[in-house]
């Protein structure tokens, strides 16, 4: 049966190609969508890939998961600092989670090290940009066979 893998993206990353394309580069978020697309599609995967600007409702997608989806690629972004209601969420779902960040955050603002999705994710990809993403689904792809 097909594996069915949700996408999600944190806050600000609706402005990628144009936040600070100096830190995140010059793709948008449609070029990651339509790269997570290609990448799905020669993994055999299907994907539903989401964004929000909101805390609770990245929440109520990752508990939907549980009937909807076989794993999670999720990059947090700033709530990846600060949410533990993300992190319990990924706990409760019990569902393999890669957590992919763009830039490396271990080399950027100490407040960016920490990550409370980091300790319920089988890994974490950060500092190659949107290859990221790539290589997440291929790590779940793996997980999921
Ligand atoms: C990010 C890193 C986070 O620290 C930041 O808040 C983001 C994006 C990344 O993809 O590099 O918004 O998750």
């Amino acid at each position: 049966m097909t594996k069915r893998v949700l996408v999600l993206n944190g806050p600000n990353l609706n402005l990628l190609g144009t936040r600070e394309p100096e830190t995140y580069g010059a793709e948008t978020l449609k070029d990651v969508e339509a790269l997570c697309h290609a990448a799905a599609a020669e993994l055999g995967l299907s994907l539903d890939f989401r964004q929000s600007n909101h805390e609770g409702e990245l929440v109520t997608w990752i508990q939907d998961a549980r009937t909807t989806a076989d794993g999670l690629l999720i990059n947090p972004a700033a709530y990846s600092h600060t949410s533990v209601a993300i992190q319990d969420a990924l706990r409760a779902v019990s569902l393999p989670v890669a957590e992919v960040h763009l830039t490396n955050i271990h080399q950027r603002e100490a407040f960016r090290h920490h990550s409370y999705v980091s300790s319920v994710a089988f890994g974490v990809i950060c500092g190659f940009g949107t290859l990221g993403y790539r290589l997440a689904l291929m790590a779940l792809a793996d997980k999921l066979k």
